[in-house]
């Protein structure tokens, strides 16, 4: 079958490079993909600027299957779009996408089919003294949350009625678009994160291994938010008992919930979670693989992907299609341009991929472009370094000698990705 990948940064790199080794899969496209996407794919050669662009490309080359990477088109219906034209899409439906797209709902949603998370309440911009006057009324931290999508940017936790009260008139007056219109304001929860993500087709699912992120910019989680700086798989923190919860309290009650709402889910649903005192919550749901966990988390799955993901997306899971490597381990470093998620420059060669590569990497590239025939960083996180071992330790380790071999200008890097799944292993 001939395929669409949608998206450009790591988490599509290693879409791409498990579609591209799959069975089934004949042709790969990729729009816009990435100079790393296009060494294994065909590029789209035009721009698909509107919905019927997607559909004449996809009619015009017999495509069989369209996977969307990020949330952005699946927030604006591409899939809708597609389907209303007969063509499988791997990735939910504009009103399933809601999860993502709108905090409250996924909120609302989760109290109705009572999903653990954080305690809240919404309110929107006409609301806005009903608020304060609720911020004054609880105990802090709290966290407050743009309805919207903010492109990760849309969550602050508050410590003092004070900064509450200045984020919301922030958040109001406009800081994130029409994302702020609305806000939820939750209950700040203790504990461990941990993502999982499930494979479904709207009735059945499969979950991939848990993995970790790192979302701060420097080690020991100090620092901005960043769109993740490396991630592993699996995540002891995940133990059997966490599992069970995870698949019965929310991954079931969650497609269940939606299919009951008329909103099947299909796709991929990513659960980000809280974990204390082997109990679990929801932090929050997204729509689509997570970015870097997939780099972490493909590695670790054999078989013929694309017909897993074809299988969703015509409503027939067939879970028989791959298999999850047991007892390997996947470490990702993300490299990133030093200032990032600030200011930081761009243009500078990126050398030594290929005896990385040679050595046993998978070199997942996010921020780079080709000028005059060279590799450069475009972006702040530029390359996600991957590494498959026989234990985390082991997969760290070669992640990390894979790093060194790998160089530009102003390259930074966490050097503690992985470390809390290391300590859990000696608890
Ligand atoms: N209720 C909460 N309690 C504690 N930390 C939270 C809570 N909600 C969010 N966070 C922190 O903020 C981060 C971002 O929040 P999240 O809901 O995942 O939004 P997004 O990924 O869209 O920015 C989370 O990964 C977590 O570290
Ligand atoms: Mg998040």
């Amino acid at each position: 079958m001939n395929i669409l990948l949608v998206g450009s940064g790591g988490r599509e790199h290693a879409l791409a490079l498990s579609l591209s080794k799959s069975e089934s899969c004949g042709k790969l496209y990729s729009y816009p993909g990435n100079p790393g996407i296009w060494k294994i794919s065909e590029k789209v050669g035009k721009e698909l600027k509107s919905h019927s662009d997607y559909i004449n490309f996809c009619k015009e080359n017999s495509i069989d299957l369209v996977v969307i990477g990020p949330e952005q088109p699946l927030a604006d219906g591409l899939s809708d779009s597609l389907r209303q034209n007969g063509i499988a899409v791997f990735g939910p439906s504009k009103l399933a996408a809601r999860l993502e797209s709108s905090k409250g709902f996924a909120k609302d949603f989760m109290l109705k089919y009572k999903i653990p998370t954080a305690s809240y309440k919404k309110f929107n911009k006409t609301e806005q003294n009903q608020a304060i006057e609720y911020l004054r009324t609880i105990d802090y931290p709290i966290v407050i949350k743009a309805d919207g999508l903010a492109a990760g940017k849309g969550v602050i936790i508050t410590h003092s009625f004070d900064e509450a009260q200045s984020t919301l008139y922030q958040i109001f007056s406009g800081i994130f678009g029409e994302a702020g219109n609305t806000v939820v304001i939750e209950e700040f929860m203790e504990g461990e994160e941990a993502s999982i993500l499930a494979v479904t087709d709207g009735k059945d699912y499969l979950l991939l291994p848990p993995s970790q992120d790192h979302k701060r910019i420097f080690d020991g989680d100090k620092g901005k938010n960043t769109g993740g700086m490396g991630a592993y798989a699996p995540a002891p923190i995940v133990n059997d008992s966490i599992l069970k919860q995870i698949e019965n309290e929310i991954i079931i009650p969650a497609i269940n919930g939606m299919s009951a709402e008329s909103t099947p889910f299909q796709g991929c649903l990513y659960a980000g979670l809280m974990i204390k005192d082997n109990k679990v919550k929801v932090v929050e749901f997204n729509v689509r693989l997570g970015d870097p966990e997939t780099q972490a988390v493909l590695p670790l799955i054999e078989g013929d992907f694309a017909a897993l993901l074809y299988s969703a997306a015509i409503g027939k899971l067939d879970k028989s299609k791959i298999s999850i490597l047991e007892n390997k381990h996947c470490c990702c470093v993300v490299l990133a341009s030093d200032g990032y998620p600030d200011n930081f420059e761009k243009g500078f060669e990126i050398s030594g991929i290929d005896s990385a590569e040679k050595s046993g990497a998978l070199v997942f590239h996010a921020g780079t472009a080709l000028k005059d025939n060279k590799l450069v960083n475009s972006g702040g996180r530029v390359l996600g370094v991957t590494a498959l071992g026989e234990s985390l330790k082991q997969a760290i380790e070669k992640a990390y000698e894979y790093v060194e071999l790998i160089s530009f200008k102003n390259k930074y890097y966490r050097k503690d990705i992985g470390l809390k799944g290391l300590k859990k292993n000696f608890e």
